[in-house]
């Protein structure tokens, strides 16, 4: 039985189809791609499965099917896209222990400085998040997240505004995670970048599942619906680090 099924999922919004009867599965420890042009529903998708949205369908997780709310916003914990929605301590020190203390994690102090380290955040933890530059704001949102250890992390546009040495900093976070066996969903723009971190692929167009497999496999069909990967690359040539 897959980790996680996501069974015909369908979601309006002011009465206009959004999502339309998506399905697939993930194994635990899997990492999926979600591509798609802007406006195809990608960040709403990653918003249903939290359960910001109501939608159609069933989400099974670990072998229960989760239909309420709470549920939901239990099992996945998510990086949004607007990471203005995400910050709400009034230092970066308070704002990932917050999460860690919602969960009744053990050690939170320690938990809090080792994500902030992690990120590059240490030295100016007791500055308030209002101030930080949009890379900034993103680690943090990004820290916060993964100090709570979650069972499922998704990940809207997590590359956005981060710069080179960022980058490389998240995506050996995100390596971490898998070693972990942490499920982990990433929207992404840069499916250029970061294909070669991911086991399988699933590409949304106007709210519809129009292809999804194997990452390795995907390479024709992402280029087929505009999204940019290199021609001559193969998957082996898309490794970033
Ligand atoms: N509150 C709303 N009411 C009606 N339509 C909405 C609402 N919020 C989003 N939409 C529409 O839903 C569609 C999907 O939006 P979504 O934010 O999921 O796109 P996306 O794939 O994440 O795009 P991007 O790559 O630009 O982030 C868009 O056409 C958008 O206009
Ligand atoms: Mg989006």
């Amino acid at each position: 039985m897959p980790f996680l099924k996501v069974e015909n999922l369908s979601l309006k919004l002011e009465n206009k189809s959004i999502l339309r009867e998506i399905s697939f599965t993930l194994d635990k420890g899997e990492t999926l791609l979600i591509a798609g042009r802007n406006g195809s529903g990608k960040s709403i998708l990653l918003k249903a499965l939290k359960g910001l949205e109501k939608s159609k369908g069933d989400i099974c997780l670990d072998g229960e099917i989760l239909t309420k709310t709470k549920d939901r916003m239990r099992s996945f914990s998510i990086v949004f896209q607007d990471t203005e929605l995400q910050i709400v301590g009034t230092t970066l020190y308070r704002d990932v222990l917050f999460g860690l203390e919602n969960l009744e994690m053990d050690n939170i102090e320690a938990r809090a400085n080792e994500a902030l380290k992690e990120f590059g955040l240490y030295k100016i933890k007791d500055r308030n998040p209002d101030e930080l530059s949009g890379g900034e704001k993103r680690k943090l949102s990004i820290a916060s997240l993964m100090a709570t250890e979650p069972k499922i992390l998704l990940m809207d546009e997590p590359f956005a505004n981060l710069d080179w040495p960022s980058s490389k900093t998240l995506i050996k976070a995100i390596e971490r995670l898998k070693e972990k066996k942490v499920t982990i969903i990433i929207v992404s723009h840069e499916a250029d970048r970061i294909l070669s971190l991911t086991d399988r692929t699933l590409i949304l167009k106007n709210g519809e599942k129009i292809w999804e497999g194997a990452s390795k496999d995907s390479l024709d069909e992402l280029r087929k619906n505009d999204i940019y990967i290199p021609e001559n690359s193969r998957f082996e040539d898309l490794k970033w680090l």
